[in-house]
């Protein structure tokens, strides 16, 4: 039996990261491919080559060739450009989306069968923009952002009570931006809602840092936008997939009537196993809470407008 084909597209700092997290979890043959020359080949070698050290057993290649993609079980793209201060998510569109738009089209040709994680931004509209090339079905192509988002508000809501980040879950429905809707109500320590156990102000402040992540790690960067917890995150959802972990994660998920929306993708609790998107988990809203959703679908729908 050969082990996985994970395929990640885009060689830079989250790709990379992604192969480093996958490569030591040993969840299959990892390619790493970039449209420039011998970065995916020398950051491959350079993973490769600390195989002997860590002990992981699996092979990490680099590529510039789509025909080394074919037949790979998952595909995580990371293709396009990254954030510098002063921009948003949002300001990325046109050049991803056609970044995005090829890449898909290279992928699928090769590896009909695949499930693809987009991870390039805006997230919800590349995703978008990766399903209208290949319109596979909603089990097969998934958004990642959810994780990282909900990633984000475990380490404070840990920082802030100084317990265990272990003991930490937390739900972040919505978009991957400014609307995305963390909740309070679904996110506990140790089954605990964090609603007993911080004052409401806090809850807020830490929300809004939460809202605030990636823009925070982009000010301190200055040169790009975080990579540590997003290649992570990715990783996570990997292994959900090859390991049929059936975990449930945030993730942006083409909904089908599902929140009382339709053909839009959104981030929304998900289990993840070997046939993909399994099932989209539907959570009872508050009133404010389907709001804070539904905002954050119309800004959505408003920028996938633009793709046209
Ligand atoms: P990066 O600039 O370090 O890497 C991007 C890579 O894509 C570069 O190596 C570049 O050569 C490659 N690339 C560009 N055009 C390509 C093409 N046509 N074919 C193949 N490769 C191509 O950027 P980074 O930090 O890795 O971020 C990648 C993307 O992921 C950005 O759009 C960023 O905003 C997004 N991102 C999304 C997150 C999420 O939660 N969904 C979290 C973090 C980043
Ligand atoms: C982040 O949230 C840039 O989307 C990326 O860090």
């Amino acid at each position: 039996m050969s082990r996985p084909k994970i395929t990640i597209v885009g060689a830079g700092n989250v790709g990379a990261t992604a192969a480093h997290w996958a490569a030591a979890h040993e969840l299959g043959d990892i390619l790493l491919l970039d449209i420039v020359e011998g970065v995916p080949q020398g950051k491959a070698l350079d993973l490769y080559e600390a195989a002997p050290v860590e002990g992981f057993d699996c092979r990490v290649t680099g590529s510039n060739n789509y025909d080394d993609t074919k037949d790979s079980d998952i595909v995580v793209i990371t293709a396009g450009i990254a954030r510098k201060p002063g921009m948003s998510r949002d300001d990325l569109i046109s050049t991803n989306a056609r970044i995005v738009g090829s890449v898909t089209d290279e992928i699928v040709s090769r590896s009909p069968n695949c499930i693809l994680i987009i991870v390039s931004n805006p997230l919800d509209v590349m995703v978008t923009k990766a399903h209208m090339q290949c319109n596979f079905p909603r089990e097969r192509i998934v958004g990642m952002a959810g994780v990282l988002d909900s990633a984000r508000f475990r380490a404070f809501i840990s920082m802030e009570l100084n317990v265990s980040v272990e003991d930490i879950s937390a739900t972040v429905l919505g978009g991957h931006g400014d609307s995305m809707v963390p909740l309070p109500r679904y996110s506990t320590v140790s089954g605990i809602p964090i609603t007993a156990l911080m004052k409401p102000e806090r809850i807020e402040e830490l929300v809004q840092r939460t809202r605030d992540g990636g823009a925070e790690i982009v000010n301190f960067l200055k040169t790009g936008s975080a990579f540590y917890a997003p290649g992570a995150s990715v990783v996570q959802m990997v292994e959900s997939i090859l390991k049929d972990k059936k975990r449930i994660l945030p993730c942006a998920a083409l909904l089908q009537g599902e929140y009382g929306h339709d053909g839009i993708f959104m981030g929304v609790p998900v289990k993840l196993g070997a046939g993909g998107v399994e099932e989209v988990i539907e959570l009872d809203l508050t009133a404010e809470e389907k709001s804070a959703f539904d905002e954050s679908a119309n800004h959505v729908r408003e920028l996938i407008k633009s793709l046209s």
